[in-house]
């Protein structure tokens, strides 16, 4: 098993949440290549937030679920609104690596049913958030990155909380959950760069349970 022969560096964040570096390295181009059929099925596109500002990392998503944003509010969606389909099947490599994942942070048994993908190109950032529209908070939250390294806000359980900046680099995987599973985060503004595997981009993979 995977996870048993993980022996690489982790760094603890906090109550509950657990930075796991190159946790995701040995299947990256495989989740990649994934990615790349997921997309090719529920393109990449930028939602609108409540607001009505377009948000400048372009999402898609896997699973059961897939998270939207427009007008009306943040949910999660069997269906994708762009095409009335529901959204491609979450791969089994996805499941599984994020279900060790959690486990290697002491989540036992997280069954995600949505991978939200985001996609970052030079500049696009996410700014700060809590991730608070799922319907389980006993359950965490697992980050992949895959691409250009970014630089991860992460913050406290208050808004006005200064954030930590830490580099993520590819095949780092974070798990946040218990204590820290509402605490605030982002991602700077991405540097210009290119990745052999991804190119120009950024891909993250956030799993979660939504139901
Ligand atoms: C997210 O907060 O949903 C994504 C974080 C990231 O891109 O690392
Ligand atoms: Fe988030």
């Amino acid at each position: 098993m995977m996870n048993d022969l993980f022996a690489g560096p982790t760094e603890p964040l906090g109550d509950g949440a657990l930075l796991l570096r190159g946790f995701a390295d040995a299947p990256a181009a495989d989740l990649f290549a994934a990615v790349e059929r997921i997309a090719a099925a529920a393109p990449f596109r930028h939602l609108v937030t409540p607001g009505g500002f377009r948000m400048s990392v372009a999402m898609t998503n896997c699973g059961a679920y897939g998270w939207v944003s427009d007008r009306k509010g943040y949910r999660y969606d069997p269906l994708d609104p762009e095409s009335g389909r529901p959204w491609p099947d979450m791969p089994p490599l996805f499941a599984g690596l994020a279900a060790r994942a959690a486990e290697r942070a002491g989540y036992g048994n997280f069954a995600s049913d949505v991978c939200l993908v985001n996609c970052y190109t030079p500049g696009t950032r996410l700014t700060l958030h809590q991730d608070r529209d799922e319907g389980d908070f006993a359950q965490p939250i697992v980050s992949i990155s895959l691409g250009l390294p970014a630089t991860f806000l992460w913050g406290g359980l208050q808004r006005s909380d200064r954030a930590r900046r830490l580099p993520l680099f590819h095949g780092d995987v974070v798990v946040w959950g218990g204590p820290s599973r509402l605490r605030f985060h982002g991602i700077a503004p991405l540097k210009e760069g290119s990745h052999p595997l991804t190119g120009e981009r950024r891909l993250n993979l956030t799993f979660r349970r939504a139901r």
